[in-house]
């Protein structure tokens, strides 16, 4: 047997994610992320571990008392409990564990790659299909994020621009993204800021996939892409690395499925999580003035609860929520974590990239904004003083 990804040998076995997670730590396996292999010893380790718990009745599982599952079972794996598959005879560690109390939440995938590789209409063939067919007309052109129901649960996705000029917002991406997906059209192959989003994804440690958009055209040549690929030190699979990649077309919607199912493994296997009662965080993906309604920020909470009426303290700016709309443009009350909003509080935009923080009221948003600022001038005249006395040393 060659080696085995991890999120493969999960899809194998059936078995839930976080399980294997747990198997992995139980086993002090390290490990980059989902798309890393295992070797052979660990392969069979975990497969003992699972057949383990298949044949130790649970209550749950009424079939694992049945004469069948006791044939099929280990023997080696007996000979700690009673001979026969009483329910009580032992409890899987599954069981006994703690049980993590913070709630899972949506992954937040950026959508990255070289300008007009089709970022942006893999995204629009997302929406249309994936989003409830109420919803879909409504969707705010300006909001750089937003939440797709997919198959297998709500994913975020943040769309951002190609064209050179734009790289630290491409850098903000990749940095409040769990996943990134690197778009390279495969007309095309990679280019400048392909690269870019490659060393953006890598920089934040944020595992990526890539998607080979534009298989549908025929000059489509995806064994070109994938020598540059590898060229890139991203080997694919099917190379035997642990790159993975999707060949898809936003024109005809070819492997828009795969992709999915390959974020919804990814995500599992990353094991998100985030508490919506926890103090809230968030971060600022854009912001806009509109002539109508005043000044906008798109924000994503990454943990915590958002509400109409808090306090916000963004950078060196407070603001009161006053009206809070989802990416869909429906008004809302509260967004938890892995929620994007548009936000209307605000009198002056705060700055994409920026920590969401919130306050109990607007005496103490006041006071956040007070010591922020004297942090900074008082690290300024710091770094002023040391000038002077350089200059002064210096004679300049
Ligand atoms: P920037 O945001 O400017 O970086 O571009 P982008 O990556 O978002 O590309 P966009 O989605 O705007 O697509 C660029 C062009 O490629 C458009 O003319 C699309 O119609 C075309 N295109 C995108 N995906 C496909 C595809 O799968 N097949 C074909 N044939 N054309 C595509
Ligand atoms: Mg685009």
């Amino acid at each position: 047997m060659s080696k085995v990804r991890i999120y493969a040998l999960a899809k194998d076995l059936g078995v839930d994610s976080g399980r294997m997670l747990e198997i992995l730590s139980d086993l002090g396996v390290q490990f980059k992320s989902s798309s890393s292999t295992l070797d052979e010893e660990t392969v069979e380790a975990i497969k003992t571990i699972l057949a383990e718990e298949k044949n130790s009745a649970t209550p749950t599982t009424p079939t694992a008392t049945t004469p069948s599952a006791q044939g099929d079972s280990a023997p080696a794996l007996q000979n700690q409990g009673a001979p026969t598959a009483t329910v009580e005879r032992e409890v899987a560690p599954r069981d006994t564990a703690p049980k993590n109390e913070v709630p899972h939440r949506a992954p937040v995938v950026t959508i990255m790659g070289h300008v007009d590789h089709g970022k942006t209409s893999l995204l629009d063939y997302i929406r249309k299909t994936r989003v409830a067919a109420k919803e879909a007309g409504g969707i705010t052109q300006h909001v750089g994020a937003f939440e797709a129901k997919t198959s297998k649960g709500k994913i975020v996705f943040i769309d951002t621009p190609g064209h050179e000029a734009f790289t630290s917002i491409r850098a903000r991406g990749a940095n409040v993204a769990d996943i990134a997906i690197i778009v390279v059209a495969a007309d095309d192959s990679i280019m400048p800021q392909t690269r870019e989003a490659i060393a953006h994804a890598q920089a934040a440690k944020v595992p990526l996939i890539v998607a080979i958009n534009k298989m549908d055209l025929p000059t489509a040549n995806i064994d070109k892409v994938k020598q540059d690929l590898i060229a890139q030190n991203l080997v694919p699979e099917e190379f035997g690395g642990d790159t993975i990649v999707v060949g898809v077309s936003a024109r005809t919607g070819e492997g828009v499925e795969d992709l999915l199912e390959m974020i919804s493994l990814v995500a599992e296997l990353e094991d998100l999580r985030a508490d919506p009662k926890a103090e809230l965080g968030g971060v600022v993906v854009e912001s806009r003035v509109d002539r109508q309604m005043g000044v906008l920020a798109n924000v994503i909470v990454q943990q915590g609860t958002l509400r109409v009426g808090d306090f916000l303290v963004v950078g060196e700016r407070y603001g009161k929520i006053k009206a809070l709309t989802d990416s869909l443009g429906a008004r809302i009350k509260d967004a938890g974590p892995s929620t994007p909003v548009q936000i209307l509080g605000f009198s002056e935009a705060p700055t994409a990239g920026d920590m969401v923080a919130s306050a109990r009221n607007e005496h103490e948003a006041r006071e956040m904004v007070q010591s922020r600022v004297t942090v900074r001038r008082d690290g300024e005249q710091a770094r002023e003083k040391r000038r002077m006395t350089l200059d002064d040393i210096f004679g300049a």
